[in-house]
């Protein structure tokens, strides 16, 4: 361990299980000497295993539902006083879609859960920065996260209305980063991560098949949960001072790819066991 976070303080959005990837950057934030405070909203409180975290990682979990600006008011006030003093990273490492929980497709959206997933998975993250720079919680060179898909870019199918959140979440990090960067040097960032089996991805249908694709497309195969902690770490450590406003792919490549010997290789394996059907569910 490298010592990256020593007398840093962060606050964790999002650690449900010990899959979450936010679980993931909590214990090797701790591991680099941060201190924590994590938070979810009460009920994955109750059905996760948040407070096993706490205990690993030596902190507090308070309960906050990050739609509610009240709540998160109470979050920092909470989490500054707990330190005793400002926090230096944040990571919002949070998101939910209700047409995609309950099936419903990308022409057929319920818009009382598109503003549902657009509240949840995007505009929290305003709200977040907004009630942070008004109660100005968190100190120069800070460092904030937020977690992106690579669907915000280029349309994956079954992707649904989550590809119009993350391209809000990441407008958001620009637009607030130039704000926050110009007054109080504070930092803003997305990680626009590869596919990975956690609660949030198992409710993408097809998650396997999409895996196994991106896996054979990236020359560098995908980012596992344990990766993406490793490359957080170093975007809330001094070592990054100077990157903001940016979506950073930590995907092995993915991105940038058009077709891959893998990818092609099991196309036309298909295609030879004339799996060539042009049926499709959404
Ligand atoms: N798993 C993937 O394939 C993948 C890939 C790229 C990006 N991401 C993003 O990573 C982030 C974390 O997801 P994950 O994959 O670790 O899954 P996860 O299910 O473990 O985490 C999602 C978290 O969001 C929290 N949440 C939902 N509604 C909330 C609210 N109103 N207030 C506060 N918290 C709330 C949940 O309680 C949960 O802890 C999400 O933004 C997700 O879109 C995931």
């Amino acid at each position: 361990m490298y010592n990256l976070l020593k007398g840093k303080k962060g606050l964790i959005f999002g650690a449900l299980n010990d899959k979450s990837l936010a679980w993931k950057v909590a214990e090797r934030a701790y591991e680099e000497g941060a201190e924590l405070v994590l938070t979810n909203t009460p009920v994955s409180m109750r059905f996760g295993e948040i407070n096993e975290l706490a205990e690993k990682c030596n902190s507090i979990v308070v309960p906050a539902d990050a739609t509610s600006v009240s709540d998160l008011e109470m979050l920092l006030d909470k989490t500054t006083a707990h330190f005793g003093g400002k926090i230096d990273f944040i990571l919002h490492s949070v998101a939910m879609s209700l047409n995609v929980r309950k099936g419903r497709t990308y022409d057929d959206l319920d818009y009382n859960y598109l503003n549902k997933t657009l509240d949840i998975s995007a505009i929290s993250f305003h709200k977040l920065l907004q009630t942070a720079k008004k109660k100005d919680v968190i100190n120069e060179w800070g460092s904030v996260v937020a977690l992106s898909y690579v669907a915000a870019q280029k349309t994956l199918y079954r992707y649904n209305d989550m590809a119009d959140a993350k391209a809000m979440l990441e407008s958001i990090a620009r637009s607030f980063g130039y704000i926050y960067g110009r007054d109080k040097k504070i930092r803003i960032n997305t990680i626009s991560q590869s596919p990975t089996l956690t609660t949030a991805g198992s409710g993408v249908k097809g998650i396997d098949g999409l895996m196994d694709f991106s896996e054979r497309m990236s020359p560098l195969g995908n980012a596992t949960a344990d990766e993406f902690a490793d490359f957080c770490i170093t975007l809330f450590s001094d070592l990054t001072k100077k990157i903001t406003m940016q979506n950073i792919y930590h995907d092995g490549g993915f991105a940038s790819m058009g077709m891959s010997y893998k990818a092609m290789k099991m196309y036309n394996q298909a295609l030879n066991n004339s799996i060539n059907s042009d049926e499709f569910s959404d």
